[in-house]
């Protein structure tokens, strides 16, 4: 079964190498990832003054997250730290509080940069957020793609050949695995509990 995966990149440029390599991703399991990429640079700025009749973009947002099995990142670095635009996206479908729509679903996060640490910091700092947030995280392969540029890409926005590529499809790999562990044990653990409870009502 494809896991729906709603996929947020921290970039509003056209050309952005963070698009194409989320695109990569889905492409690479496309069986089994249905991806949808979800619009943030049409989000009013986040207002905690606005929760009580929030803007459709927001809704629209939420909604979107909220009906995906999990969640990818990828975001290029903004001065070592996370683009605005993306923590925006991250406060509102965080709130109102204890409705988030990220919690307990599980996500990984890529940053892809030109420079040589792959956007590192910012990584870090939306796995300091996606924490908080509840959200399962993956943990490896680790995702810092540094030295990524438009040469790392073929006409049609495909990754070319070479060990880029070969990271990515690890990646691919990974995040649906681990999107299907988080999902798979969760119905075992409801099983189970299901079960206990019927053995639980046969004894009284
Ligand atoms: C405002 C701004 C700040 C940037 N700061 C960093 C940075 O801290 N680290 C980094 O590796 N690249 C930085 N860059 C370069 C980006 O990595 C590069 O423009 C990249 O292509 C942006 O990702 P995108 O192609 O997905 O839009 C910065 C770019 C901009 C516009």
């Amino acid at each position: 079964m494809a896991h729906k995966i709603a996929i947020i990149v921290g970039s509003l440029r056209e050309g952005s190498i963070n698009r194409k390599v989320a695109r990569s991703i889905c492409g690479l399991r496309g069986d089994n990832l249905d991806c949808s990429m979800i619009e943030i640079g049409d989000l009013p700025l986040y207002n905690q003054d606005l929760d009580a009749n929030p803007p459709p973009q927001w809704t629209r947002f939420r909604e979107q997250v909220g009906a995906a099995d999990g969640v990818l990142f990828c975001s290029p670095e903004y001065n070592r730290g996370i683009p605005g635009v993306l923590k925006n996206a991250i406060d509102i479908g965080s709130r109102p509080y204890g409705q988030s729509v990220f919690d307990k679903k599980p996500g990984a996060i890529v940053t892809a940069s030109p420079g040589a640490i792959g956007g590192f910091g910012a990584n870090h700092q939306i796995r300091q957020a996606a924490v908080f947030l509840n959200m399962p995280l993956m943990q490896q392969p680790e995702a810092y793609l540094g030295h990524v540029t438009d040469d790392s890409f073929d006409d049609s926005g495909c990754l070319k050949e070479g060990p880029l590529k070969e990271l990515v499809t690890k990646l691919a790999h990974a995040f649906h695995d681990w999107v299907e562990m988080i999902h798979r044990s969760r119905q075992l653990l409801a099983e189970d509990s299901a079960h206990a409870a019927a053995r639980e009502k046969a004894h009284v």
